[in-house]
């Protein structure tokens, strides 16, 4: 299972990468507007500090202004993936690129559906959003099954990105079904690390330890 990180902030990737679990970044307007810089020069930080995918979202709403995006947004670095919304538009975009040989990760999805029409368009990620589904009464997981269920059935090369990830439990949920990747919020990542017998358990170590050192 992959990790990739969704955020800009490039102060987190550095650290988390640097620890050896960042395989990717995920942004989108939203997160390149937290980071306060000019969004061209943050984006070519990002992919100079991780060889992964780094997803770049498109702005225009009719897929001839998607395509003038992304070829632009491609040529920042070679591991940018452009990102496209679920639509018409978004998947006419997304079939044009894969014919160029430019990946993309269809974002907001929310439907079976719809991931089904992004594999078929040649996306090489899609991006269903199950914290916002959960958010309104929705499963998100199950969405994330349905999707690793159909796509298991045929041979698309579409990897399914779980997103929209709010805690540490949405990752579990995601690595029993087999998911891909998962892209989180740095505070997911760090969390994961943590439980609080851990430092129970290492204080107690350490105690021992120094009880053994004072003789
Ligand atoms: C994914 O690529 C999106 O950037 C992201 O996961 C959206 O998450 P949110 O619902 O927390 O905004």
């Amino acid at each position: 299972m992959k990790f990739f990180l969704d955020t800009a902030i490039r102060e987190e990737i550095r650290d988390l990468a640097a620890l050896g679990f960042v395989d990717g970044v995920t942004t989108n307007p939203s997160l390149l507007k937290e980071a306060r810089a000019p969004y061209r020069r943050v984006l070519e930080e990002i992919c100079r500090l991780v060889s992964g995918p780094v997803s770049a979202e498109v702005l225009a709403e009719e897929s001839a202004g998607m395509l003038r995006e992304a070829r632009e947004l491609a040529a920042i670095a070679p591991n940018i993936v452009i990102k496209v919304p679920m639509g018409s538009e978004g998947l006419r975009a997304a079939a044009a690129l894969h014919a160029e040989g430019v990946g993309t990760n269809v974002t907001l999805v929310f439907s079976a559906n719809q991931a089904l029409l992004a594999a078929k368009a040649g996306a090489r990620f899609v991006s269903p959003f199950i914290g916002r589904l959960d958010d309104v009464g929705q499963s998100g997981m199950a969405l994330i099954e349905e999707i690793l269920d159909i796509y298991g059935n045929y041979d698309f090369e579409t990897e399914v990105i779980v997103a929209s990830v709010r805690h540490p439990m949405h990752v579990v949920e995601a690595a029993r079904l087999g998911a891909d990747i998962v892209t989180m919020p740095a505070k997911v990542l760090r969390a994961m690390f943590a439980h609080p017998l851990t430092d129970v358990g290492k204080a107690k170590f350490l105690e021992a330890w120094r009880e053994v050192e004072r003789g």
